[in-house]
């Protein structure tokens, strides 16, 4: 396939300073079709990636051999390449993939949908669909956490959600607490409770927000008595960027009756551990407590379609947005509660308690964890830690930056900054070369690969997943990395 390229910027100057054209004489421009999209082969891809996309970040997807592989479709555990490879995905979309690829009663709900010709946009009437799919979510939702707002991605759900904090603590309140290693989204808004230099870079953030350990109540405290602008906390319950993160469990008790103490709101980000990935709905009913906000996406849009939610107390939800005057401040989007994202998320739901899946997290992850704690105490110099709940697990690999034999360090050192003293890399792309195998990095702790597979993995994926992995580290670091550095240089 022959796929032009778009005219250089003089070119393109000299059609738009040319004389207006008639509306007779409008010409198609050179477009592809769904067909030459389906049909485009790698090297193409690559050349559209390199063009329209991203061209810096094919470095990475070079490093990691993610460049050569076309996805010709994906079903359940697996994606299915161009040869006909079966990769077994234990990245799951960062959590986004919960019933797996293409479940097949989600498949169905949208077709239905489509058949019927249900209405998308939801901006003039209400919407069904919508109203059903907040009433779901309310109902999966503890205590008072009725009013649903819907939204498309994760970080509109936090964005909704840091400003309904805002405007219910009050004008006088307007900082908030964030945790170190946060990820909250990368929009403007949500930026600035971020913690990742990477992403915040030089733009102009909102200040005076609180930076705090994570998981550490008594720098909340201090934080709180020594600063009475702050009204909101803002926390994932289980930080994902940060690289599987967990705090005590009395922390959070601790945290929720601070927030009462002080009148202050707490926002449970579980963008990323909620919908039953830890083997709870919400990853803080593990805690026996209720945030006053709190805010999903990923799975929530059942791996077909883009569903952020942000989910908040009546009397919260109320105190911002109650009044028809100030109704419309914070209303939903173009896209937000659009038909068959809300059909497709509706099913979703009813699947994940019909196919039991929030207890397959728990009692699977459960045999996860069993069986990487065992791989660690085998390799303890190649793996440093395992942690995690049900499918949201981190495995930390030692700094093997020190214990490299002199001779390989230089040769490391020329690949990538990123790979320097992280085997996450060398054995993120071995597994996938070499036993067809994905798994997730993490942009904070390079050392630490994410696993968060669909819900619906059974013993035998992670038999195998662990088997591969086991596969792979019995060759021994220097191996790994010298095989590696090899494919690098090929
Ligand atoms: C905890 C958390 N919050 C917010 C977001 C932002 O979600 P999205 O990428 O859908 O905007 C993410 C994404 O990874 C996340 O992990």
């Amino acid at each position: 396939m022959t796929v032009m390229t778009r005219p250089d910027a003089a070119t393109a100057r000299a059609v738009v300073d040319a004389p207006a054209l008639s509306p007779a004489t409008i010409v198609k421009p050179d477009l592809l079709t769904v067909d030459d999209a389906k049909a485009m082969d790698v090297a193409t891809m690559t050349d559209l990636f390199k063009a329209h996309i991203n061209p810096g970040q094919l470095h990475f997807m070079k490093l990691l051999g993610f460049h050569k592989v076309k996805v010709e479709r994906a079903e359940g555990m697996h994606y299915i390449d161009q040869n006909g490879r079966r990769i077994l995905d234990f990245f799951g979309g960062f959590g986004s993939l919960a019933f797996g690829h293409n479940h097949p009663r989600i498949l169905e709900a949208r077709k239905r949908f489509q058949d019927e010709k249900r209405h998308e946009i939801a901006i003039a009437f209400m919407s069904q669909y919508a109203a059903a799919l907040a009433r779901n979510i309310a109902a999966c939702s503890p205590g008072d956490l009725d009013m649903v707002f819907l939204g498309s991605t994760g970080s509109e759900a936090m964005e909704a959600a840091v400003k309904l904090a805002e405007r219910a603590a009050g004008p006088r309140r307007p900082k908030m607490i964030y945790a170190e290693n946060s990820f909250h989204g990368k929009t403007k808004g949500v930026l600035s409770i971020t913690d990742g230099q990477l992403y915040r870079g030089e733009f102009r953030l909102v200040n005076g927000h609180v930076r705090v350990p994570f998981g550490d109540i008594e720098a909340i405290e201090n934080a709180l008595k020594a600063d009475p602008e702050i009204g909101t906390v803002v926390l994932e319950t289980v930080q994902g960027g940060g690289g599987i993160v967990q705090a005590e469990p009395e922390f959070w008790t601790r945290l929720r009756a601070l927030c009462d103490r002080h009148n202050v709101i707490w926002v449970a980000d579980e963008v990323q551990c909620g919908f039953g990935r830890t083997g709870r709905f919400y990853a803080f009913e593990h805690y026996g407590v209720v945030p006053d906000i709190t805010a999903l996406a990923k799975s929530l849009g059942g791996g077909k379609a883009a569903v952020g939610a942000m989910i908040a107390r009546r009397d919260i939800y109320m105190k911002a947005y109650g009044s028809p005057k100030t109704a419309m401040i914070h209303a939903q989007a173009t896209f937000g509660g659009i038909g068959e994202a809300c059909v497709t998320s509706i099913e979703g739901i009813n699947i994940l308690y019909d196919e039991g899946l929030i207890e397959n997290a728990a009692v699977t992850g459960d045999y996860l964890l069993e069986r990487l704690t065992a791989l660690k105490e085998k390799y303890p110099r190649i793996i440093k830690d395992v942690r995690g709940r049900g499918f949201m697990v981190g495995l930390e690999f030692q700094d093997f930056s020190q214990t490299l034999p002199m001779v390989l360090r230089p040769m490391v050192s020329v690949l990538d900054d990123k790979l320097k003293g992280s085997l996450s890399g060398f054995v993120g792309a071995l597994l996938l070369r070499d036993y067809d195998t994905l798994v997730a990095f993490t942009e904070y702790n390079r050392n630490v690969i994410r696993l968060e597979p669909p819900l619906i993995a059974q013993k035998e994926h992670v038999d195998t997943f662990v088997d591969n992995l086991d596969s792979l580290l019995s060759r021994g670091v220097v191996a790994i990395v010298k095989d590696f550095v090899k494919s690098q240089m090929g």
